[in-house]
């Protein structure tokens, strides 16, 4: 967090020479370059090809694309004056890396925001045959902030009519100037079908500010959602509203995400959310969602490795799922994990649902089915009973540090617990389990290998169980310097990253205070999505 506020001084003068298109580079190339054999480079999560990547940006469907604009220093693999860098998909698992969308210009850098598809081009950009793409982001102006001033955070806005390959900033920039406020970024625009208008959500300093907009280009205010309510361990970022169908249900609500930083209850950047109603002008908290909400947050992910996510806009009717991507890394230590030409990589697509649990109605995240284009050889586990470890790799066909890990686990004792541990030779390792006395399930790496680059960065986390029994399901993603964990059909994620001097290939069952019982199991190994081996 230092090093990113130092860097919001750098002077514009230092970037504003950098405006030639970087070459296109496809995922080919990047194995090519060898890269895939860089130290921690992950397999199939989205990493920039080299320099500094960190929030998701203008994530948008269109035209059979997935977009996924980005964070991005190409300068440096240190936080700096941000681009927006590019790549498009047809799955959301293979990326092909696109030339930098977004340049910084004399009213600022390119801060996060999101894209539409203005279909029926309410805003005059394109034409009714060829509806323009619309970037809607904040510009920070590092000049205005070393002078002092509060008003450095402006929005403005940008359009392809080439299916994002070019863009061209809007001449009246900026759309929405700044009322006086330090923190005043991250929109996120969508049309909202009832009130007919584009709905921006804005985050300002300790709430969310909503907007509205017959085109895009003039915003009035609508209201203001979140002061006192909530996790406010740190400046609200990042928001993003939708709505949702209730599962197994006719009913909706929509729901708001906000990315807090500090103040995750795992300690560090986090995202929370809030279930509700909106009416095209205010968000009010659903009823008992107000009541299970307090200043320790309700949130998306209990890792400590997923933040400022939001979800794709414009994803068509008969798909109707909610996809959500998160950038995998945490503001306490982003700028400083060990990788070498390039830092972060995000959380793979996940597809979100909203339903009711044992602590009322949440938002579950699972992995996007997509996936499984990678798949290769599965092993299935026998039923068995574990007293204290079952040796999983040992019998596998294949060796991989890119797994999918699928169990049916049953607990026998209250105050039991199990871990799938992941291991190298050298005895570095990570657990991903479930601790029956505290009823949460946890991520230990304190022993998962290089930590010295922070001393925040080892630790256990946990996040609460919100299904009840003694069957657990758990779905691991595994991709050399990332784990996710989707536990009880998606009730309860877990997102964290490590650095093992040596892949963790080994897996395990472990189980203390008693017998752990597997239903059912099966390890997949995952193809990388570059077309080299390994
Ligand atoms: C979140 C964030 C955003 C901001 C961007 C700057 O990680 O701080 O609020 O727009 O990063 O890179």
């Amino acid at each position: 967090m230092k090093i990113k506020q130092l860097l919001y001084a750098v002077p514009m003068v230092l970037f504003m020479g950098c405006q030639a298109e970087s070459s296109k580079q496809t995922t080919d190339e990047v194995v090519d370059n060898g890269t895939t054999k860089e130290a921690h480079r992950l397999l199939y999560h989205f990493t920039p090809p080299s320099g500094w990547m960190n929030d998701p940006n203008g994530m948008v469907y269109h035209d059979g694309e997935y977009h996924l604009f980005y964070q991005h220093n190409p300068d440096s693999t240190v936080w700096g004056p941000m681009h927006w860098g590019h790549a498009v998909s047809k799955d959301m698992v293979q990326w092909e890396h696109l030339p930098i969308a977004l340049y910084p210009d004399s009213l600022g850098t390119i801060f996060s925001g999101s894209a539409v598809v203005d279909l029926n081009n309410t805003s005059g950009l394109g034409t009714a045959d060829n509806p323009p793409m619309v970037a809607i982001y904040t510009y920070h102006n590092a000049e205005g902030e070393r002078a002092g001033r509060n008003d450095y955070q402006t929005q403005g806005i940008a359009f392809s009519l080439d299916r994002g390959r070019s863009w061209t900033k809007y001449e009246s920039n900026p759309v929405l100037p700044n009322p006086g406020i330090r923190d005043f970024r991250d929109p996120k625009v969508s049309w909202n079908e009832e009130a007919q208008k584009w709905i921006m959500a804005l985050a300002v300093a300790d709430h969310i500010s909503f907007y509205s907009s017959k085109n895009l280009k003039e915003w009035q205010h609508e209201s203001d959602f979140g002061q006192g309510i909530g996790a406010h361990g740190g400046v609200w970022e990042c928001p993003d509203l939708f709505k949702m169908q209730v599962n197994g249900s006719g009913a909706e609500k929509w729901v708001l995400l906000v990315s807090i930083n500090p103040g995750g209850p795992n300690g560090g950047s986090a995202t929370q959310y809030f279930v509700g109603d909106f009416d095209g002008k205010r968000f009010v908290l659903d009823e008992q969602f107000s009541a299970d909400v307090d200043e320790k947050g309700i949130w998306i992910d209990y890792g400590r490795d997923n933040y400022a996510g939001v979800t794709w806009s414009n994803i068509p009717a008969e798909d109707g799922r909610r996809l959500f991507m998160g950038w995998m890394s945490n503001w306490k230590y982003a700028n400083v994990v060990p990788t070498e030409k390039w830092r972060s990589a995000m959380t793979v697509a996940r597809t979100l649902t909203l339903a009711e649990t044992s602590e009322g109605l949440r938002l579950l995240s699972n992995p996007v089915e997509e996936l499984e284009k990678l798949y290769q050889n599965e092993y299935t586990l026998e039923s068995q009973a574990v007293a204290s470890a079952l040796d999983i790799s040992e019998k596998m066909p294949f060796r991989s540090p890119a797994l999918q890990i699928d169990l049916e686990l049953e607990l026998a004792n209250a105050d039991g617990e199990f871990a799938v541990e992941l291991s190298n030779d050298q005895d570095q390792k990570i657990l991903v389990g479930y601790d029956a006395a505290k009823n949460q399930y946890f991520i230990d790496r304190t022993k998962a290998g290089t930590h010295k680059f922070s001393d925040e960065f080892a630790g256990i986390h946990y996040g609460p169980r919100l299904a009840s029994g003694a069957v657990h399901t758990m779905k691991l993603l595994v991709d050399v310097a990332s784990v996710e964990l989707f536990a009880d059909g998606g009730k309860t994620v877990m997102t964290d990253i490590f650095f093992p001097d040596e892949e963790f290939t080994n897996v395990r069952l472990v189980s203390q205070k008693g017998n752990v019982r597997i239903n059912a199991g099966k390890v997949t190994d995952l193809k990388s999505i570059y077309n080299g081996s390994l």
